[in-house]
């Protein structure tokens, strides 16, 4: 298994798929790397590329407020990466082959977390780490255990920006996070973050 210092290094020199020939930074992850939920997104945005950092735009901005509701924050107790680690242009969803080209760095950031917890931001993700069908709208905030970690799905931030009529829904699916995050033993403790 690689460490997290090749890890980072590979990515940050990748070229296996085209989205490196626009990027201005690969968004590898942040947070605690021994975090025991990880939240995983879709690729980075314009923000994302021009900083190198996962959900720092207003999707950002509120996945942070939203977090900071059941207690968790990206710099104590979380980690957070995305499905593809460079920005698709023009914001397009992320495709088939670049998800395939990509995945391996987030299966091998996971197999370093060892998260407890999955929470899936959106579709993509859902789609990508969870069931080829996943219907977000339907199936946000169910839970499945796999390979004895529990993983769920809420609307992605930017979904929440643009209808706020799915912000009680996805409320109520915080609030059942933070059930799971008890139902677990999830540690919320930590102090201090890198990445
Ligand atoms: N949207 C994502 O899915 N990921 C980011 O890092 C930013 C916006």
């Amino acid at each position: 298994m690689q460490d997290w210092t090749s890890l980072k290094r590979a990515c940050a020199d990748c070229t296996h798929c085209g989205l490196c020939e626009t990027r201005h930074n690969v968004v590898f992850g942040v947070g605690v790397e021994d975090a025991d939920v990880m939240l995983i997104g879709e690729g980075p945005g314009e923000q994302e590329d021009l900083t190198g950092i996962p959900f720092v735009g207003p999707a950002g901005k509120l996945l942070d407020e939203m977090l900071s509701i059941i207690d968790l924050d990206r710099t104590v107790n979380c980690y957070i990466a995305n499905i593809v680690k460079c920005r698709p242009p023009m914001n397009r969803d992320p495709l088939e082959t670049e998800q395939d080209a990509c995945i391996g760095y987030l299966r091998s950031q996971v197999a370093l977390v060892r998260p407890k917890i999955i929470v899936c931001l959106g579709r993509i993700a859902a789609q990508r780490l969870m069931d080829p069908k996943f219907r977000i709208t339907r199936q946000h905030g169910q839970w499945v255990e796999r390979n004895g970690v529990w993983m769920t799905a809420i609307y992605h931030p930017s979904a929440l920006l643009r209808d706020v009529n799915k912000r009680p829904e996805t409320f109520e699916d915080l609030l059942s996070i933070r059930d799971k995050i008890r139902q677990v033993g999830a540690r919320m403790d930590f102090s201090g973050a890198s990445g």
